[in-house]
């Protein structure tokens, strides 16, 4: 059954909110806390090994209620039973959205056109960790005997950016293997990675959901001609392996039916790390940890499913997002882990939320009249703080910004964590408070400043502080945690999109510009030259042709 389709705009609980907002806009967040006690208590939630504080946050206990009742009615509940249960809510293009079945037990049991997958997902994990071991045992050898010492995954969008930041953040789990990333059509890039392989020793792994992605494709092309420079034919069986859901193309290719690993239509690109697309995860950090990341996010499903909203992690930080979006009219969100294994974070996420809520037609296919995605931007604190902070705390925007922490760190060397969180822990404080301006006077006094150089710079030195934060704490990071984070994530693109009444899985918007460059193309190989472009395009054309 179809997705309700609604205006959020029009329901009464919208209505409320706006009138909340004019009573919650000209209050300080200082004041919310000196007048009460209970507020870091009342506006926390404790699930797990997640300690997730939302009270730095420019809302009260009515304002979470008003958004519930918002979430309510737009029939929250109902349309999370139909993702978790394989309902075409994918419409546009027909599918089912079931990342959450790749980490649901073997047990489970979810429908698709009347059959259960659960047991073809166990299957495909089966194989993964199969292939996964015989790798890294190098009990699977190279066609020269040698054992296999690098992966290389090709791939783009969702076939790389969560692989990439998944075996970025667990290097520290990490085993023998060396893994590299091919992404761009840039031929400099795949030439940077191959020049410090050996082809003996080196597995390659094209992920492409549709295997009909330019990038992907050219660089698999070049890169198995690099590898044929050196090796014969048949050596191709022990060195390429594929993830799609095209196994004729990828037959075509030259890659056995034995070395494809499947995954189907009904999971996203930008939610597909969970399924085969993730076995350059699993060759990185090995099965075991693989189907602990697949855990966590399992665990993350079940509280998503089954906690009321009042005490849902994804569910009220979705709605955070909508307060800010659409009353507040914030553009954007910062994400700032304070651990440089998330340093590639904030990029995985800008694909997970921007591609599916960057949408301005609505379920019923009419120009929305109110803000919908949001802009996602950060980088690991403390790097951020020297970079970009000074334009979240005295700028003129206001940036709701998640600060992601860990109690512990894996190696454990105190005094640097200390100093870590420390900053971690000043940041939201300082972000809330700001300095005002008898603050400011008594520092400059005690500073011993003139009468002349305090006027020249007491303004300059006013924060006003009031800047939202929500700080998520970690026990520590591990594949489980981490499953737990991004389904957090996952979950929570899903009820903005419920939220705005679009529809969150296709991508429609990215078709334009490769089709385009498709014609383009031809127009740079065979030298054609066409009418059809705009006067600049035309210039920029000639002077590359002129010139290249
Ligand atoms: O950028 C558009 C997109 O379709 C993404 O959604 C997808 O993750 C990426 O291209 C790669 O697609 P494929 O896995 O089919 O090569």
């Amino acid at each position: 059954m179809a997705l309700k389709s609604a205006n959020p705009t029009t329901t009464e609980a919208w209505k409320k909110l706006q009138a909340h907002f004019e009573t919650i806009k000209p209050q300080h967040l200082k004041d919310m806390f000196n007048s009460d006690a209970n507020r870091a208590n009342e506006l926390t939630l404790r699930w797990e090994d997640f300690y997730v504080d939302f009270s730095k946050n420019r809302i009260t206990k009515e304002t979470i209620d008003l958004l519930i009742e918002l979430a309510n009615e737009l029939d929250l509940k109902n349309a999370i039973s139909k993702y978790f249960e394989g309902d075409v809510i994918n419409a546009t293009e027909g599918r089912a959205v079931l990342h959450t079945a790749l980490r649901a037990p073997k047990t489970a049991e979810v429908f698709v056109d009347g059959e259960n997958v659960i047991p073809e997902v166990h299957e495909v994990k089966k194989k993964i960790e199969d292939f996964t071991d015989s790798v890294v045992s190098g009990t699977h050898k190279g066609y020269s005997g040698k054992a296999i010492t690098d992966v290389v995954n090709i791939g783009i969008g969702g076939s790389d950016l969560g692989p990439a930041m998944v075996v970025d953040s667990l290097q520290y789990y990490k085993n023998h293997l060396n893994t590299h990333f091919v992404s761009n059509v840039d031929g400099d890039h795949y030439q940077e990675v191959v020049k410090k392989l050996n082809p003996e020793t080196t597995l390659f792994v094209i992920v492409s959901k549709t295997f009909t992605t330019q990038e992907t494709l050219s660089n698999a092309n070049s890169i198995r001609s690099w590898f044929l420079k050196s090796q014969p034919k048949e050596a191709v069986a022990n060195h390429f392996v594929a993830v799609s859901t095209n196994i004729e193309s990828v037959k075509n290719f030259g890659i056995d039916e034995a070395n494809i690993f499947p995954m189907k239509d009904w999971v996203g690109g930008r939610f597909s790390l969970w399924s085969a697309v993730g076995l350059s995860i699993s060759l990185a950090v090995g099965y075991k940890h693989f189907d602990s990341l697949l855990e966590g996010a399992h665990k993350m499903d079940m509280h998503f499913k089954t906690a009321g909203f009042e005490e849902n992690i994804p569910v009220i930080s979705a709605l955070l997002t909508v307060w800010y979006n659409n009353f507040f009219k914030s553009e954007s969100e910062a994400i700032i882990p304070y651990t440089q294994y998330l340093n590639q974070f904030a990029t995985y996420l800008q694909q997970g939320i921007m591609e599916s809520n960057g949408k301005s037609v609505d379920r019923d296919g009419n120009k929305v009249n109110y803000q919908t995605g949001t802009i996602i931007w950060g980088e690991p604190g403390t790097n951020s703080q020297h970079a970009f902070f000074q334009l979240i705390h005295q700028g003129t925007k206001l940036i709701p910004t998640d600060f992601i922490g860990y109690v512990e760190s894996l190696y454990g060397n105190k005094d640097h964590h200390n100093k870590l969180m420390s900053n971690y822990f000043a940041q939201t404080e300082a972000l809330m408070n700001g300095k005002t301006e008898s603050e400011v006077l008594s520092e400059l006094q005690g500073q011993s400043a003139s009468e002349e150089e305090i006027k020249q710079l007491l303004a300059f030195k006013v924060f006003d502080g009031n800047k939202p934060t929500t700080s998520l704490l970690i026990q520590k990071l591990s594949p489980e945690s981490l499953g737990k984070l991004i389904a957090m994530y996952e979950h929570k693109i899903f009820v903005q999109g419920i939220i705005w009444n679009i529809y969150s899985y296709d991508q429609f918007g990215v078709e334009l510009g490769k089709q385009l460059a498709k014609s383009i193309l031809k127009e740079l190989n065979e030298d054609v030259s066409s009418s059809n472009h705009d006067s600049s395009t035309q210039s920029l054309l000639t002077f590359y042709k002129d010139n290249c």
